[in-house]
């Protein structure tokens, strides 16, 4: 008996460690695939070769990568056009007085701007109200057939975060891109409530739109 309720007692505690084990693994993949997503986060420049060349800071927020993709072709297009470009996640940003112009982009989540270009345009608002200033958001709420991000993204979102940065007057168009997600690879609390939504993986990522609306910046910023 008493044996019995020793080989039980261990039983439990090897079960127990196994369940810890198990769940030490599980939670620690979203830890690893942020790691691992954040490889892609880039913190760059280019365009030192333009000595003469104005000084842009392209800031921006993402959470699995494809805003800071989205980023880097903008830079590409900007040094190609002459520019010195650095590429920065919104929220290291410290002084935007060091450049003659700027790019700031969010995906949305949820409705809004990620938190760390929300509190780029907030902390930057006074400086920001008298430079150039160009804004770009990704989403996936995108037309079936052309794949083109919907004009009401504009209405529905940006526009309510440009609400609460009133002295920001973005020049030009507001860069509408087609963001992407995979339920897989997002973490769990994510990846549950896309499934409740009944949202399944997207991709409109489309460089070529990227590009163009990088080119007209070049024209924009001289
Ligand atoms: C949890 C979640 C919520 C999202 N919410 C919205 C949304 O409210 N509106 C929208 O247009 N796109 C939404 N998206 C799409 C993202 O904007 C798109 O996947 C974007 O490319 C993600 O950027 P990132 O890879 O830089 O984090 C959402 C995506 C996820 C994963």
């Amino acid at each position: 008996m008493k044996q019995g309720m020793v080989y039980s007692g261990m039983s439990i505690r090897v079960i127990s460690a196994l369940l810890i084990t198990v769940g030490l693994l599980y939670f620690s993949l979203p830890v690893r695939s942020l790691a691992d997503q954040s490889d892609g986060i880039v913190e760059e420049s280019c365009g030192e070769e333009n000595v003469n060349g104005k000084k842009v800071l392209i800031a921006y927020d993402s959470k699995h990568g494809s805003t800071a993709l989205v980023a880097r072709q903008i830079a590409d297009v900007l040094c190609i056009c002459g520019y010195q470009v650095d590429i920065s996640r919104a929220r290291k940003v410290e002084d935007v007085t060091l450049y003659d112009a700027v790019v700031a982009g969010s995906p949305i989540y949820w409705a809004k701007f990620l938190p760390g270009t929300q509190l780029f345009l907030k902390n930057h608002e006074q400086t920001l109200a008298t430079m150039p200033v160009a804004l770009f958001a990704l989403s996936t709420y995108a037309d079936e057939e052309t794949g083109l991000v919907r004009d009401e993204v504009k209405g529905f979102f940006v526009d309510k975060e440009l609400e609460k940065v009133p002295g920001i007057n973005p020049l030009g168009e507001i860069g509408l891109f087609g963001g992407t997600f995979t339920l897989r690879t997002l973490f769990p609390v994510e990846a549950f409530s896309m499934k409740l939504e009944n949202y399944s993986d997207s991709n409109y990522l489309n460089e070529e739109v990227v590009i163009t609306w990088a080119q007209n910046l070049c024209i924009l910023f001289e």
